[in-house]
């Protein structure tokens, strides 16, 4: 996929979107063949008045076929989010109908996409919406589209442009990341990701391999790395664009190449190659960061394992010795995220002097029930930090939602034997994605957090708007976003 802007129509094209606002009218010069048949059917009142409605236009002129595909917008109340969705709708027929070259008259709709935050998630959209995951096809699936070609007179258009082809390539390289299965995406094998990545971005790469974690005593992390054959990596990014010696902003993900539960073994486990969405979603972050040469110092940390069975594996009412010096006793081995975070966390703070600390895990099922399949769960003790991911947010159209960090809930994780517990079966509580938060603020010390448990969005397995089945890449461009605000 290639984007172009241009201050003028082209006269090659296989389909042309137009947005529209509530005025619909064209306001724009629009190539003069399709111009009729689009003036005919707004009149005829074929376009809707709210923000998503589509009417498309099978056109076949001098011998070849045009896609005309109206949308509208809305009168200017709709989120940045429902303006993104609307126009992903609109691509993704272009797509449907197998076209090559596709042009987006952006400034139809000026007073709606003539914002640098919507135009740039506008030029987002063709690399989306036309990804596809071929690794292991035998006939790769092509869906032909190849350029999107953004008809605008808006300012530095070609920044916002360049800027959206970084955060989206990032976004598809998380995807990817995700997609391949366990078996091909060890943690050595996303070390090395990691390592080649940082060579193409001339970043700072370490990873740890397991003498090295033992060294460094991660014994919460290593517990539940302890049941597979593949051994565990630590892998660290750096970028430094900020001011030599200022703490760092640290993004670290979840990076469960595999969770079968462990010994709390999982009845469905099919997709859970997707528990390090977190990983993906911090390395592709990282990369968007360097492209764009953000003023700021930041890492991304994952601490990468499988959560396995095995005649070794770490089993319920074990103790573990966390990185930070708290005792763990472990009840439930397929809460297995917070272990690996904990010490992931404690390794940023000790080891790398993190600053603010951001966390993304595909951390609990019931986040989903808590604030439904569209949305991450958000939790955090600094008001500060969260409003920036909240305005990070709105940008990237990735939603949050944010829950209580109630410390009433806290005695759920009192144990017994050990300093806490990470996971208490005979809890009646609820809460269980906060009750998991709570459990990492225990290992944040005094540091600016935010927690996103990004497990309701990081699968799609129907696809959406923007996304064939599989992963999504969530949480590249919300937290690519954060960034840049907080180096603002
Ligand atoms: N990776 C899972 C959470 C998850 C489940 C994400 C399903 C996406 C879909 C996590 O490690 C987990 O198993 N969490 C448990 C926590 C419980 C044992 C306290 C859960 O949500 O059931
Ligand atoms: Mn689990
Ligand atoms: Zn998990």
């Amino acid at each position: 996929m290639e984007i172009q802007v241009k201050n003028a129509p082209v006269m090659e094209y296989d389909a042309i979107v137009i947005p529209f606002s509530d005025e619909k009218t064209l306001t724009v010069p629009v190539p003069s063949e399709v111009k009729e048949p689009v003036e005919a059917a707004l009149a005829a009142g074929k376009l809707g008045c709210t923000c998503g409605s589509t009417y498309a236009l099978d056109l076949y002129m001098e011998g070849r076929f045009v896609k005309a595909v109206l949308v509208q917008l809305g009168d200017g109340s709709a989120t940045n989010r429902e303006v993104f969705l609307a126009m992903a709708k609109a691509l993704k027929s272009c797509k449907e109908a197998k076209a090559a070259v596709t042009m987006i008259l952006l400034d139809n709709a000026k007073e709606i996409t003539g914002n640098a935050a919507t135009a740039k998630k506008i030029c987002e959209l063709p690399f989306l919406v036309s990804y596809q995951f071929n690794a292991y096809k035998s006939v790769p699936v092509v869906n032909g589209m190849k350029t999107a070609v953004i008809v605008s007179e808006m300012e530095e258009l070609e920044e916002t442009a360049a800027e959206a082809e970084n955060v989206a390539e990032s976004t598809m390289l998380a995807r990817d990341l995700i997609n391949h299965p366990s078996m091909y995406m060890t943690p050595e094998k996303l070390g090395e990701e990691a390592k080649t990545l940082a060579a193409e971005l001339g970043i700072d790469v370490t990873v740890y391999d397991k003498a090295q974690i033992e060294e460094m005593k991660m014994g919460a992390f290593l517990s539940v790395a302890k049941g597979a054959a593949d051994e565990p990596r630590v892998i660290v990014l750096r970028y430094n664009g900020g001011e030599p010696g200022e703490a760092p902003v640290a993004l670290v993900g979840k990076g469960v190449m595999f969770d079968s539960g462990g010994y709390s073994l999982k009845s469905k486990m099919a997709t859970m190659h997707d528990d390090m969405g977190g990983a993906a979603a911090v390395i592709g972050a990282i990369r968007a960061i360097a492209l764009q040469k953000l003023p700021v110092n930041v890492i991304a940390v994952v601490a990468a394992c499988e959560n396995r069975v095995s005649g070794d594996a770490y089993v319920p009412g074990d103790i573990l010795f966390s990185m930070n010096g708290k005792t763990i006793e472990m009840l439930n081995a397929d809460a297995e995220g917070r272990l690996t975070l904990a010490d992931a966390i404690t390794y940023a703070i000790r080891k790398e002097g993190a600053g603010a600390i951001i966390d993304i895990a595909t951390l609990t099922g019931a986040a989903k029930g808590a604030v439904g399949g569209r949305s991450a769960a958000v939790l955090s003790n600094d008001d500060e930090l969260y409003e920036e991911v909240l305005e990070a947010s709105r940008i990237s159209c990735e939603k949050i939602w944010r829950l209580p960090a109630d410390k009433e809930l806290f005695p759920v994780l009192q144990s017994e034997v050990a300093d806490i517990k990470n996971s208490n079966p005979g809890n009646t509580m609820g809460g269980g994605t906060i009750v998991a938060g709570l459990f990492l603020q225990e290992f944040v010390e005094s540091h600016p957090w935010v927690h996103v448990d990004m497990a309701p969005v990081n699968w799609a397995a129907d696809g959406n708007a923007y996304c064939i089945h599989g992963a999504t890449g969530y949480g590249v461009s919300l937290l690519y976003e954060t960034v840049k605000i907080i180096a603002e």
